[in-house]
């Protein structure tokens, strides 16, 4: 058992720190935020994330697992987690590091000797190399620990990696954090998880490529799309003969309105600004170009709807079935459903939203909306459906038949390429999809 100290408590750091304790490992998770500290230690999750109140409770009722706003609270921990955010900073595409170093600088007096302070948080390269000598004279060790998790499978990622990246130096005290990771890590790697240990500027580079390649494919089925467009051809088709090439692989060969989120889009921009600081702006070129795909399909979907209103979508009612920026989550940060829900309100139309769990967050964030949680009574009177998070609900349990008696005109623009065309246009449905006839 590890004493253990998450600091920063959002998506990344309560899950780590529920799933650190049903390891076994008695963990406090630390935040500013008073208002999450007293919700999260109740036992309930602040965003919706499958098996996380159920983790969150284990912990607490056995007394592995408490939460505090006061960060000398952590000084008892031998490891210490920095799970805090890198958002993109308001006036460029950079990150933000500055509660990345508020955390380490408000750790740095409470570190016990032999410490380890180990970076979870998606930082440009160069970050812990910055950081590690402060770390070190404060009598404890840096290492550099990305996290791969998906929201709405934070807990099994979590639980059951694909595989650990541990960034430490290249000296004895490097291989002692190493050792301490690992025994945090016990159970995952008894399982035979591959953990590969490197260098700081390799594990913080492993984190921000993986999503720079992801991004890459998605942007790339969705350049694909645009040809299919002009081209009469159609993108799923397409999608699936190549996935079957296993050195391609069908997976993230999803076309439609792009990506969205926390992590993707702000972390290609960040990736493109550091290595423009390192004098390697052609290096990662496509990565402008992946953005620009992407916001473009946001666009395309937004014009679907405007030609399917006839080009007038003034005072024309919109039903837009979802918020969240993907199904199984109740995150909505830039998320493509919002961008074109606020869009097509923009232009006039009358937009009424809806989501299984994100509505309360989208209002936060955009009052202007209109929402509405019964999904039959978003689509009533519709004279367009846009469905742009393809939640299970409209996916599958949606009839379409029964819709159809609810909307004023048959018509969907299926934003994601997630429906059953034949059984919507079964139902007399006009149904216009991404990449699609
Ligand atoms: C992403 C990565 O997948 C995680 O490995 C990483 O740990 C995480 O970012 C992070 O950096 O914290 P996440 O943002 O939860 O995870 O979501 P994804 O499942 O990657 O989806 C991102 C976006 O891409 C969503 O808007 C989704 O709808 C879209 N997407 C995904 C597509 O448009 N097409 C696809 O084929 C797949």
């Amino acid at each position: 058992m590890t004493t253990i100290s998450v600091i920063g408590c959002g998506y990344l750091g309560a899950v780590h720190a529920a799933a650190m304790a049903s390891l076994g490992h008695r963990v406090i998770g630390i935040d500013t935020s008073t208002d999450r500290v007293a919700q999260l230690a109740t036992g309930v999750s602040p965003f919706f994330e499958p098996g996380l109140d159920d983790l969150l409770r284990t912990g607490i009722d056995n007394g592995r697992l408490s939460f505090s706003a006061d960060i000398a609270d952590a000084a008892a921990a031998e490891v210490h987690f920095i799970c805090v955010g890198t958002p993109q900073v308001k006036d460029g595409s950079a990150a933000d590091l500055s509660f990345v170093d508020a955390a380490v600088a408000s750790l740095l007096p409470h570190l016990q000797a032999g410490a380890v302070v180990a970076g979870k948080s998606t930082v440009p390269v160069g970050t812990a190399a910055r950081l590690a000598p402060l770390v070190r004279e404060a009598g404890a060790e840096l290492a550099w620990n990305p996290e791969f998790l998906r929201e709405g499978w934070a807990v099994k990622d979590t639980l059951e990696p694909d595989r650990l990246v541990i960034g430490v130096a290249s000296d004895s005290a490097g291989q002692r954090a190493e050792a301490v990771l690992r025994e945090v890590y016990r159970t995952p790697l008894e399982v035979g998880t591959p953990c590969i240990v490197a260098d700081y500027a390799t594990a913080e580079l492993v984190k921000v490529s993986a999503n720079a390649f992801l991004a890459t494919k998605i942007s790339f089925i969705n350049a694909m799309a645009e040809i299919a467009e002009v081209t009469g051809a159609d993108v799923t088709v397409l999608a699936d003969a190549i996935g079957h090439d296993d050195r391609i692989g069908r997976r993230f060969l999803g076309a439609g309105i792009g990506f969205g989120g926390g992590c993707l889009p702000k972390d290609i921009r960040a990736f493109a600004a550091r290595a423009e600081e390192l004098g390697l702006r052609d290096s990662v070129g496509v990565l402008r170009d992946v953005d620009a795909i992407n916001l473009r399909r946001r666009e395309h979907a937004v014009q679907l709807v405007v030609d399917e209103l006839g080009g007038s979508p003034l005072g024309k009612r919109v039903a837009v079935l979802g918020a969240a920026f993907k199904p199984h989550s109740d995150d909505t940060r830039d998320s493509p459903a919002l961008f074109a829900a606020t869009r097509l309100h923009g232009l006039g139309a009358d937009v009424v939203v809806t989501d299984p769990r994100a509505i309360d967050d989208a209002r936060n964030v955009h009052p202007q909306l209109a929402y509405e949680a019964d999904l039959d009574t978003a689509l009533r009177d519709a004279e367009v459906v846009l469905l742009v998070t393809e939640w299970p609900e409209y996916r599958y349990d949606l009839d379409p038949a029964h819709a159809a008696k609810l909307v004023a005109r048959p018509v969907i623009v299926d934003a994601r390429n997630a429906l059953n065309r034949d059984a919507w246009r079964a139902a007399g449905w006009r149904v216009r999809g991404m990449g699609r006839p």
